[in-house]
């Protein structure tokens, strides 16, 4: 069975004290049970670089509550002004890093190819890639959600091999869904789930049977549950929802239903 696994991608938002704020809450609610069992739900901060340290400071062992990073460099180290690598990340006490996120795509002009070398660099490292793919509103009227999505996945296979999916999560996020308000039906969004493991499993079926595939747009507490009882929706990347503590872990105790 696969554990399920709820993350909050931050973004840029927060403060020192926002942040000592919103964790110490969270621990709080994590450790009396309301915030998603720790056997059945693992749970990722993935904070603004500058308070990773702070989150990692704050997360006690034995809660299963690890760190991620919003995004990280393709190269380790070197001439790269305002770049972060995945060896500072790791050394920090990073385990995740959100890769391919639809704002770095569509905001930082980063290509599949660019994802993908920054997929290398961070198995490179040993961090846990959270591989961001999804359509725009306009792929997916045209019919076009599926290429897109496997595109985007056939980027980091054709550089790093199958064998490197063993290593991620994936985060389907249709582009239309992020910060708008409009979720995908759990209808629409299994599809595309299912569609994903399907197209891995002609590679690996190992693999597709153990990829854990999270669903990120517009989740809250009132949609959540829906979302992840669906069979190939394994939990949540969650935006908006994640800057507050009873929220999320309102969302983290739906994924460990
Ligand atoms: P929202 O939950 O705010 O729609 O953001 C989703 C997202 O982009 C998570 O990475």
């Amino acid at each position: 069975m696969r554990k399920a696994i709820v993350a909050g991608n931050w973004k840029m938002n927060g403060s020192g004290a926002s942040v000592s704020s919103l964790v110490e809450e969270f621990v709080a609610l994590r450790q009396n049970g309301l915030a998603g069992d720790c056997d059945l739900v693992d749970v990722v901060m993935c904070p603004p670089e500058l308070f990773i340290g702070n989150v990692v400071a704050m997360s006690p062992a034995g809660i299963s509550l690890s760190v991620g990073a919003q995004n990280a460099s393709h190269e380790l180290s070197g001439a790269f002004t305002g770049e972060v690598s995945p060896v500072m990340l790791a050394e920090i006490g990073c385990k995740y890093v959100i890769l391919g996120h639809s704002e770095r795509r569509a905001l930082y002009a980063e290509s599949d190819a660019i994802v993908a070398s920054k997929f290398a660099a961070a198995l490179k490292e040993g961090l846990l890639p959270i591989l961001c793919v999804g359509e725009t509103l306009q792929e997916r009227e045209a019919g076009a959600t599926i290429d897109v999505v496997e595109r985007q996945l056939a980027a980091v296979v054709e550089l790093c091999g199958i064998a490197a999916v063993a290593k991620c999560v994936v985060a389907y996020e249709p582009v239309w869904a992020i910060g708008t308000g409009l979720t995908a039906s759990p209808e629409q969004a299994q599809d595309v789930h299912k569609s994903i493991r399907s197209w891995v499993a002609k590679q690996d079926a190992a693999i597709a049977a153990g990829l854990q595939i999270v669903y990120g747009g517009s989740v809250k507490s009132a949609n959540a549950k829906a979302l992840f009882a669906c069979e190939d929706i394994d939990g949540g990347l969650i935006g908006g929802a994640s800057l507050d503590a009873k929220e999320f872990a309102a969302i983290c105790q739906a994924a460990g239903c």
